[in-house]
This record gives structure tokens, C-alpha cells and sequence, in this order.
């Protein structure tokens, strides 16, 4: 399919006149209609809820937008809770969906009424220390190990992942929460991560309402809610066809149906904690060409790195880019597009076919919404960038400015000469 940006040449070069590239830059519209087809796509569950991954793209302006259609937050981390909570969310609509927690981080979880969604199973000891007693509504993560298989190829490998907890545990913790005085449960589970197939959800949907039938006829636990947490991915590269929301919230429901509802637990509510399939299309990384080389490649040098954007550098991750103005000429040049990092996995792009970019073209990298901006660091001194909304009617709101010197020398234990920065 043919990739398509969600702003022109010509806004972008009247936004570059007030904003410096690199920034990136969210459609309000996109995110909107994208979240409005989820809803829709899950409205045969009266409970059910998009708590949408903070760690995905951590910015209150964000946050707000999702609010409006009744989505909660899934945090992380005692900055997550914070954010989550200046932008509106209180109580149940945060799942504190957290590993390896420190004990601050449980208590604060708690005293904003969050959910509690437990990763193992010593966290329940743990908790009780902390809180001097267990919450009445409590969730566990499942890990059923092994590995995960659609139509016999295998997507992930469950069982190598740190996260969860093992089905005999499962039932152990239901017994042990049940007995300590949880009165409403949920199960949890992320076995893969940006799945491109209507199948995950639906498959993931099976595994864990079979489990919860049996946790609840077992223990006498009563379960509330199945968490299905996030992995529903977005087609980062052209060829690839994206997943239909509305076929899998169908292919869920089917399983609620053959499954929980015969089983008298059609009063489960569904959650979900995607962050890639809310975020992840909506949001790019503007960047500008300010130098080329010839060497043994054709480089093409941008003013935005591997702090940006640390997908591809990281993971090898493909990001398509768009060279601004020149959506309509042959891709006849072969690039490397790089950043300006001392690390050579600084590439945007390795042997990328594309139109001849000159210096001064603006570039966009697609899909860079969600797990873009913030998984940023500040190697080599280099700073963070700003964030823009695109709204609907077309104006363009600073959602953060870029950091500067300033922000970056602010934790130092600051000598001499430095002061003149400050
Ligand atoms: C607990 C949890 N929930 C939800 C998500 C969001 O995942 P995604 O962005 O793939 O939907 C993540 C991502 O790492 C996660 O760790």
C-alpha cells in the first residue's frame, strides 16, 4: 500500500518557519478517527476499555485527546501515574501494568486507585508489605511459556520473555489474593509485540478466557476483566497490509462467545493496553537534508539521529521516509540516511531507493507516533526535540518544546564555566 503523509510540503514549510526541525508532529484527526474505530470495533462489550500505553507516547496533550472517547491510561512507572493523573485520570480508568516494581511506585499505583496488575507472583507478598494489605480488584499477568505460533509460524518466544506468571502460579496467586481479601480479578497477558495479522488478539482472546474459566471454577475467584494488553502492530513498510480493527474486535467477540459466555461469564468486561496501534500512524519525525557524502555509499546527512527516533538503530526497525515535494519522482537513488551520532547504527535507512534529495528537502519518517519520541536518550549531548499537534482545524500546537542546553546541564553538579549556560 501507498504510504501517505499526513501533512503537505506546504504546512510543513510554514510550520518549520516557527518550529526548527527535527520535532515530530501528531494528527489529532488521525488519532481521533483511529481511536473511534476501536471503540466501535469492541462496542459489543459493555466493559470494555482502551487503556492506552503511557510509554508509548508520554505527553498529557495526547492523553487528553484519548480521554474524550472513554479510554483509560496503562502506566509503567511512577512518571506515567503522575502524567496520567495531570491529564484526568483518577481510579480505575489507570492499570498500573508494571515489572520489577519498586515498592514507591505500588504505593503510589494505590493511592490513585489504579488497578493493580501483578508480573509475578512474589509480588503479592511484596505488596501486602507495602500497602499493609491487598486491593479488592487485583490482576495478574499470565506467561504460558513456550512459544506462540500463528498458522504454525512462530511469532514470539513467551517463554524467554521476563514478564508473568506461569499458569501454576496463576492459580496459586487467585487462591492466595482470594484468601487475603481481593474480591474482583483480571488476567493479563502480552505475548507479542506488533503483530501484523487480525489473528493475535483473537488467539490471545481463546488462551486466556479458557484459563480464566477454569481459574474461576477452580478458585472461586470472581474475574472481572481480561486484559489483552497490546502487540496489535501497524504495517511499517509499504508492502505490508494493515490489521482491520473491526475484524479483530469480531474475531474476539467470537471467542467470548463460544467461550466465556457458555461458561455463565458474559459479564467479563474486555480491556485492552495498545500503544503502536493508537499512536504508532499518527505521529512523524520531520527532519531536514544538511549535507551529503560520497564515499564508498551515498550518504544522505539529516538533521535528526538515533536520539529521536531509536527504532532503526536499535532493532533494524523499518521506518518509510518520504522526501517532501517529491512524492512523484522515480526512486532512483540509492542512500544511506543517516544522523549525526558517533555510532554507525545512526541510520534512518541503509540502501534506501529514493528520489534524489537535495540539501534543504524536508524529510519525513513515517509511523513514528508511538515508541518514537519516547524512547529518545541524550547520547552524545544531543537533545531531545520538540512535539507538535496538527489539530483538525489545521493549527499546529507545541506539545513540548525542545530541550535545550539548559535542560540537558540541569542535574549537573555545575563547575566554572558552565554557569554561563545556565
Ligand atoms: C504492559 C504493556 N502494555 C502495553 C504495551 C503497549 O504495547 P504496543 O505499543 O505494542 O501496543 C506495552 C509495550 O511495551 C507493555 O509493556
Amino acid at each position: 500500500m501507498e504510504k501517505k503523509t499526513f501533512v503537505t510540503r506546504e504546512q510543513l514549510e510554514e510550520i518549520t518557519k516557527t518550529y526548527p526541525t527535527p520535532f515530530h508532529l501528531y494528527d489529532e484527526k488521525g488519532i481521533r478517527e483511529n481511536a473511534k474505530r476501536v471503540k466501535e470495533a469492541f462496542a459489543w462489550n459493555p466493559g470494555f476499555k482502551e487503556y492506552f500505553a503511557v510509554k508509548a507516547t508520554p505527553n498529557p496533550r495526547i492523553l487528553e485527546i484519548l480521554r474524550d472517547y472513554g479510554f483509560g491510561t496503562d502506566c509503567s512507572s511512577a512518571t506515567e501515574l503522575m502524567m496520567s493523573e495531570a491529564a484526568g485520570f483518577t481510579g480505575h480508568d489507570i492499570m498500573f501494568s508494571s515489572n520489577d516494581t519498586p515498592a514507591e511506585e505500588f504505593q503510589m499505583a494505590d493511592e490513585m486507585g489504579a488497578i493493580i496488575n501483578l508480573d509475578d507472583f512474589t509480588h503479592i507478598e511484596f505488596l501486602e508489605q507495602v500497602l499493609g494489605r491487598i486491593p479488592e480488584t487485583i490482576s495478574c499477568r499470565f506467561n504460558p511459556g513456550g512459544v506462540f505460533k500463528i498458522s504454525n509460524s512462530i511469532m514470539d518466544n513467551p517463554g524467554d520473555a521476563k514478564y508473568g506468571m506461569t499458569e501454576a502460579q496463576m492459580f496459586e496467586a487467585f487462591r492466595v489474593l482470594k484468601e487475603k481479601g481481593a474480591k474482583e480479578f483480571g488476567i493479563h497477558a502480552f505475548l507479542v509485540s506488533n503483530t501484523v495479522t487480525n489473528e493475535y488478539y483473537p488467539m490471545l482472546a481463546e488462551k486466556l478466557f479458557e484459563l480464566a474459566v477454569r481459574l474461576q471454577k477452580e478458585t472461586g475467584a470472581k474475574i472481572r476483566f481480561i486484559n489483552l494488553s497490546g502487540g496489535v502492530g501497524i504495517p511499517y513498510s509499504p508492502d505490508q497490509e494493515p490489521n482491520d480493527i473491526y475484524a479483530i474486535g469480531e474475531g474476539v467477540r467470537q471467542a467470548y462467545e463460544k467461550i466465556l459466555t457458555p461458561a455463565g461469564m458474559g459479564d467479563v468486561a474486555i480491556y485492552a493496553e495498545m500503544g503502536r496501534f493508537m499512536l504508532g500512524p499518527y505521529g512523524c519525525l520531520v527532519t531536514k537534508a544538511i549535507h551529503e557524502k560520497h564515499t564508498y555509499k551515498e550518504y544522505v546527512g539529516v538533521d535528526a539521529c538515533a536520539v529521536n527516533l531509536m527504532r532503526p538503530a536499535m532493532y533494524g526497525a523499518y521506518h518509510h521516509i518520504t522526501v517532501m515535494g517529491k512524492e512523484q519522482e522515480p526512486c532512483d537513488h540509492k542512500y544511506d540516511i543517516v544522523g549525526s551520532l558517533c555510532e554507525n547504527n545512526d541510520k534512518f535507512a541503509i540502501d534506501r531507493m529514493l528520489p534524489k534529495i537535495d540539501k534543504g528537502d524536508l524529510l519525513v519518517i513515517h509511523d513514528t507516533g508511538a515508541h518514537g519520541f519516547s524512547m529518545g536518550y541524550n547520547y552524545n549531548g544531543k537533545l531531545r526535540s520538540a512535539e507538535l499537534l496538527l489539530k483538525e482545524d489545521g493549527s499546529v500546537q507545541l506539545i513540548r518544546r525542545a530541550e535545550t542546553p539548559q535542560d540537558y546541564f540541569a542535574t549537573l553538579d555545575v563547575c566554572g564555566e558552565m554557569k554561563k549556560y545556565l
